[in-house]
């Protein structure tokens, strides 16, 4: 809903977009409603959040070829960029994406998911809360998370290029999904805990408009979760997510 009153309000907006298993349920929703003739994607352009270091463009697992599989192919969305893990200059693609982002006017909406080490993007545990994109390296937790999306843990690549956490707060809107059990710690961590770069998802509390959508098991350590309950149930009507 937040996606198509953005683009009811702004036919060009500017999306930044996860990979993984997190977002998928709102990528086919998105693909529903555009097959359905409510939500036209043909002025819209996306930025991916991230991107593995050293896997062909093409590569199957390549964060821009998921991108357009599991969304961009569906929905008619043509303008696509990713931080480009494939150059020979890391530090140049870095700089190319974050002048890129801004060129296009920043980020209007932004998808995440989290880690359950509690990372965004691929801002691992120890990232710079002012970290801009650059290049990072995988802890064993997250290669072992994304094993499932390759032959094995020995084929995830261990660097990435990753959209910095300053990069992230720069979103005009931010929305993280997060569901199941293993996601209640790093949730619970990211919202109620301290602000601190162990969790880079703690830095979302200085966001001035981020939601998070979570299902009851990710929302399992919530100190304040009843009292989340009562507020969103009372949310008055002009308010949008
Ligand atoms: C993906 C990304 C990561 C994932 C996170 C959760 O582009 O930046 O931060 O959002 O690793 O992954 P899933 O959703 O697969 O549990």
């Amino acid at each position: 809903d937040a996606v198509a009153e953005l683009l009811g309000r702004r036919p060009d907006a500017v999306l930044g977009l996860a990979t993984g298993s997190s977002p998928i349920p709102v990528y086919d929703e998105l693909a529903r409603r555009h097959a359905r003739g409510e939500l036209s994607f043909t002025g819209v352009r996306a930025f991916c959040l991230d991107e593995y270091v050293g896997l062909p463009q093409d590569h199957p697992e390549a964060y821009r070829s998921v991108i357009r599989r599991v969304f961009a192919d569906r929905v008619g969305l043509l303008d696509v960029r990713a931080p480009d893990g494939a150059a020979e200059d890391l530090v140049a693609a870095c700089a190319e994406y974050e002048a890129a982002i801004e060129a296009a006017g920043g980020i209007d909406l932004q998808l995440l998911g989290i880690g359950s080490d509690g990372h965004v993007g691929f801002n691992e545990p120890g990232s710079s809360l002012g970290s801009r994109t650059r290049l990072k390296t995988l802890t064993a937790k997250t290669r072992a998370d994304n094993a499932r999306f390759f032959d094995s843990v020995d084929a995830v690549p261990r660097h990435v290029l990753t959209q910095g956490v300053a990069t992230i707060l720069d979103a005009r809107h931010v929305i993280l999904v997060a569901t199941g059990e293993a996601k209640a710690a790093p949730v619970a961590a990211a919202i109620e805990g301290p602000l601190t770069a162990m969790v880079p998802a703690s830095a979302l509390q200085l966001h001035r408009h981020a939601s998070v959508v979570v299902d009851e098991a990710a929302a399992g350590g919530l100190r304040l979760a009843a009292y989340y309950r009562e507020t969103y149930a009372g949310k008055p009507s002009w308010q949008h997510l």
